[in-house]
């Protein structure tokens, strides 16, 4: 019989402690818990319970339904849920005004959360136009331009009232410049020193997006907006190309006061999560996006692959690469996966 090391080799064999399940528990480099999850949901301002066809098990639920919602991420163990109102179209508008009106959805629904479960839940409030204006986009246009610092000051009025209703972390994802400072002197002008920022510091114009724009109500928006000259968000949101941009723009984020740093979408980002953990240190935070989300449920529907074990491994690989915390539509699933102990 030939021999596997015949000789010229220490007798080294990584199989065996890959041999049970209990050895390969012990020496994982990589645990999740609960704790590492945070759950995106929508909002919207009707009664019922709307499944979002390209989420599949992902719903728009009614503020009684995120309320239930919350309650289910509390017995989960999951530390937050962030929050996405689906703005109805008769309030939209080109200067997005009703993002900064205290009775909007989002302000009603953080209050409803606030009023039910104190502080056992952290509640992450988006910071970005995009639900409010009638062109889908983040930002405010003008000449065929989205417009930089008038969007900063409405996105500062957004984010005071969303901390006025009682949000924990807000967490602006629009990608304009200089908006991190803005919104730390904006928020402690108003009393808000202790609401933390979590700035989607390098969020790319990415294809897998597109369920998100779908679940909000913006994508029909935003094809309006080819109309103005303005058909993608390629002028405010990072060039995939680009890892040195996104370091830049995490280490301007820093400086300007971001509590935690996102990297979005998370799956096609891994080496920028690593990056951005190695040189900053900072807490990282990754998005999992609806695209990421939906190709996989897609493909579990049609018994191409386990889809179970698929979100566990996609989301598992993100916290490897470096990510702190991971924002993932498979939340509470993964977390009922972990308390069952079947992974
Ligand atoms: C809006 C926003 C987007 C997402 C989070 N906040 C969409 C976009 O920038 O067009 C995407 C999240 C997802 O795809 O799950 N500023």
């Amino acid at each position: 019989m030939p021999q596997p090391f015949p000789g010229r080799f220490p007798d080294t064999r990584l199989r065996r402690l890959r041999r049970h399940g209990w050895l390969r528990r012990t020496v994982a480099e990589t645990t999740l818990s609960p704790a590492d999850l945070i759950w995106p949901l929508f909002v919207h301002d009707h009664e019922a319970i709307e499944p979002v066809a390209s989420m599949p098990g992902v719903e728009r639920l009614p503020i009684e339904g995120i309320l239930r919602a919350a309650g289910e991420a509390l017995r989960l163990g999951l530390p937050a849920v962030a929050l996405f109102p689906v703005v109805e179209a008769s309030l939209k508008s080109d200067d997005a005004s009703h993002a900064a009106d205290p009775e909007n959805l989002a302000c009603r629904t953080i209050r409803a959360i606030r009023t039910e479960y104190g502080d056992a839940l952290g509640i992450i409030a988006d910071v970005a136009l995009d639900p409010y204006t009638s062109h889908g986009h983040d930002g405010l246009v003008r000449d065929g331009q989205i417009i930089n610092d008038e969007t900063v000051e409405m996105l500062c009025r957004q984010a005071v009232v969303l901390a006025d209703a009682g949000c924990s972390i807000v967490a602006p994802s629009d990608m304009m410049d200089g908006r991190v400072g803005s919104l730390r002197l904006a928020l402690d002008e108003h009393d808000h020193d202790h609401v933390a920022i979590l700035s989607y510091a390098a969020k790319y114009a990415s294809a897998f997006y597109g369920p998100f724009r779908d679940a909000v109500g913006s994508s029909a928006a935003l094809g309006t907006a080819a109309g103005l000259g303005v058909a993608d968000k390629k002028t405010y949101q990072m060039d995939v190309a680009n890892t040195d941009e996104a370091l830049r723009e995490v280490a301007l984020d820093i400086a300007e006061g971001a509590d935690m740093v996102m990297v979005k979408p998370a799956g096609t980002s891994l080496d920028v999560i690593h990056r951005v953990k190695e040189a900053f240190g900072v807490p990282t935070v990754a998005y999992q996006v609806s695209g990421e989300y939906a190709m996989i449920q897609a493909a579990s529907e049609n018994g191409w692959l386990d889809g179970r074990k698929a979100a566990l491994e996609s989301v598992l690989v993100i916290k490897r690469s470096g990510a702190d915390a991971i924002l993932t539509y498979f939340a509470p699933e993964i977390a009922r996966m972990l308390a069952r102990e079947s992974v």
